[in-house]
């Protein structure tokens, strides 16, 4: 089960997932041609995906989700799920401390603070036990990277998801699920309105203080996502992976 499936990092994670066999359902907010893409590239490559609509901001239509995600995986003969992706995001424009609003705070702590912690907390008695779950979190998050100015909202809840991924961790080792985030630097997906699209010029800087010399593929973190879920990665809990190709190193 994969949050934000519809585009960029979302959508890689599903196909890499996929392709090891495993049936994806996959969440959309807005763009439900993206996930319908999701969907039918999986099937054509022989796999199982479904997608359904969730808008994390909102934990009020948890409950809803639950009982929809529960039908699906009655049509798979199932009554639990392996592995829980939370990954939807959005970006922000940079704006200082000073000029922070209380919306945008709210806006950022919905979507990647309260939402990713109740829809896990909703879904946890289907998860199973022995499971996985990976958070989406950012190199904005972490205590090793350098701050840049204008993103100390995005930064503050992605950090947050950093240390619930160690309480996740240790509560829910007692049923054999192993919590882990990735920490992807910047990535060309549509975050920010498809802003790598509409502003290429951006690319080159940011490439050049990349140790790997370049920015990531969606397929770079989609990759690192399905290892952590896989059987390679049992002994793996309580991590924050970075993959950045070294960015600001
Ligand atoms: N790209 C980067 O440079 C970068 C760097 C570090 C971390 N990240 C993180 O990576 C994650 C994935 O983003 P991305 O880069 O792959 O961007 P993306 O291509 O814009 O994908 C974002 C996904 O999240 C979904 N989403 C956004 N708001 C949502 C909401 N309120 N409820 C439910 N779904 C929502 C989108 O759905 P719809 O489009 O259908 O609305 C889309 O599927 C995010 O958590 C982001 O913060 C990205």
């Amino acid at each position: 089960m994969i949050t934000g499936g519809s585009s960029g990092i979302g959508q890689s994670a599903a196909y890499e997932v996929a392709k090891r066999g495993i049936g994806v359902i996959l969440t959309y907010r807005g763009n439900r041609d993206g996930a319908v893409e999701t969907v039918e590239r999986i099937e054509k490559d022989g796999g199982t995906a479904v997608a359904l609509p969730l808008d994390v901001g909102r934990v009020e239509t948890f409950g809803e989700f639950k009982t929809a995600l529960t039908e699906v995986l009655r049509q798979w003969e199932r009554t639990s799920f392996d592995f829980l992706v939370s990954n939807a995001g959005v970006g922000q424009q940079p704006v200082m401390f000073e000029d922070t609003t209380d919306e945008l705070f709210d806006q950022m702590m919905r979507v990647h603070l309260k939402g990713p912690y109740f829809l896990t907390q909703t879904l946890l008695p289907l998860i199973a036990d022995g499971g996985s779950v990976v958070f989406t979190t950012s190199s904005a998050g972490l205590l090793t990277s350098r701050p840049s100015p204008g993103y100390s909202v995005y930064g503050s809840m992605k950090g947050a998801q950093v240390v619930l991924t160690r309480y996740l961790a240790k509560e829910l080792s007692a049923r054999g699920i192993r919590v882990n985030a990735v920490a992807p630097g910047v990535t060309r997906t549509r975050l920010g309105d498809d802003a790598f699209a509409r502003y290429p010029d951006l690319i080159p800087p940011i490439a050049a203080q990349t140790a790997l010399g370049r920015i990531g593929e969606p397929d770079d973190v989609g990759k690192v996502i399905a290892f952590l879920l896989s059987p390679e990665g049992t002994w793996i809990t309580a991590q924050t992976l970075e993959a950045s190709g070294g960015y600001d190193l």
